[in-house]
């Protein structure tokens, strides 16, 4: 398997250092750049940074912020959202989606997943409103577009807001679409593993109702638009220019590495055929970004140390559904109560993922799920 002397190279789930390899030069320069200009947050760099992601957006306005946490919390509370309402989300995401929910006192109310695609399901949209519902939260899981046509039209019937969470899916597409273009306000995340990562935390709203990018701007900023005035009580949730500066000199590179992440997964595609793995699912007219290459296995953690056992680095996004977690037992829900998320959480497997995945690399990774299922297969003679 190594193809020649010694032990073949470890495959890990995420690989940041080829990334960081092509642009240490880059990086460093942009870092002492920010360094020496002395002007450290709010500066020109986020200015700039914020005028890419509006443009590429097609949104009248972006606002950088502290973290994609931080961006589904100040555009909840921009929208007026507090106690007493309930907002409509995926029970198949990470924490932060729910928990900015929470924060401002409404209550998440959490709607079952698409058995194919595994983000939430617009078919049982209709039958979560109540009348304390005041928004919809749905979630462009692993870089793949929700289907938003049916999302957004069921919000518009009952006057609900339409935030899309696309922390894992900046320069995904719907229907030609880009995501953050689709809804009333989008909420980005520069974790340094998403397909645009800082070296530290980042966010970003795009949105292009102009009040609400006010708001969201002054709640960044202790809502404060003349200095020691306070307009609205908000926080610091400020992006700090190195980070928009490391942003700044990844961004040219953002199209070409989802492009190699989209091939990646053609290879894999190829590759995995015939196995007993559901392979991920992108509807036509969306561009998947492919944050994550998540497949559905028959023996998850079996397969998963298997490919540990050979150099292959696996992750499980999400073991624990957000409605089952116990910081939410007093929203009363049962196990079996959302049974697609509750089976994929039980199923799910990401491969690795990441720009400049080889195809050799990605056959690898194939002849080693081939291993696993005929060694399970001789067992069970
Ligand atoms: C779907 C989703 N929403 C929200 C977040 C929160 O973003 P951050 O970690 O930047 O606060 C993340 C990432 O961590 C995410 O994956």
């Amino acid at each position: 398997m190594s193809g020649g002397a010694g032990p073949a190279r470890r495959i890990p789930l995420v690989d940041l250092e080829r990334q960081h390899r092509r642009l240490a030069a880059a990086l460093r320069r942009a870092v002492v750049e920010v360094v020496e200009s002395r002007q450290y947050v709010l500066g020109p760099k986020g200015a700039e940074l914020e005028a890419k992601m509006a443009e590429a957006t097609r949104s009248r306005h972006a606002i950088a912020l502290a973290s994609g946490t931080d961006a589904l919390y100040l555009s909840l509370l921009a929208l007026g959202i507090g106690k007493g309402d309930e907002v409509l989300t995926t029970p198949f995401t990470f924490f932060a989606t729910a928990s900015s929910i929470s924060r401002t006192g409404a209550r998440p109310v959490f709607v079952d997943i698409d058995r194919r695609t595994f983000d939430l399901d617009p078919a049982l949209l209709e039958r979560a409103i109540t009348r304390r519902t005041r928004a919809v939260l749905p979630v462009h899981l692993f870089g793949l577009p929700c289907d938003m046509d049916p999302i957004v039209r069921v919000a518009r019937r009952h006057k609900l807001a339409v935030i899309e969470d696309a922390a894992q899916a900046v320069d995904a597409a719907y229907k030609g679409r880009p995501v953050g273009s689709l809804g009333d306000v989008a909420c980005y995340s520069f974790y340094p593993t998403k397909n645009l990562g800082a070296a530290g935390d980042g966010g970003m709203v795009t949105t292009s109702d102009d009040a609400l990018a006010d708001r969201i701007r002054l709640l960044r900023d202790h809502g404060s638009r003349k200095k020691y005035h306070h307009e609205l009580i908000g926080l610091n949730s400020r992006l700090d220019e190195i980070q928009a500066a490391v942003l700044l000199a990844k961004w040219p590179y953002l199209r070409r590495w989802n492009d190699e992440r989209i091939r990646a997964a053609g290879a894999y595609a190829k590759a995995l055929r015939g196995t007993s793995l559901t392979l991920p699912f992108v509807p036509k007219g969306s561009r998947s970004v492919y944050h994550l290459y998540s497949v559905l296995c028959p023996d998850r953690d079996g397969l998963a140390a298997h490919l540990a056992s050979r150099g292959i680095g696996t992750g499980v996004y999400y073991p624990l559904c957000l409605h089952l977690q116990a910081c939410y037992r007093d929203l009363g829900y049962r196990a079996g109560d959302l049974p697609v998320a509750e089976e994929v959480s039980r199923r799910i497997l990401a491969l690795p993922m990441y720009p400049g995945l080889s195809d050799a690399e990605v056959r690898r990774v194939a002849s080693a799920v081939r291993e696993y299922e005929a060694g399970r297969k001789g067992a069970r003679r």
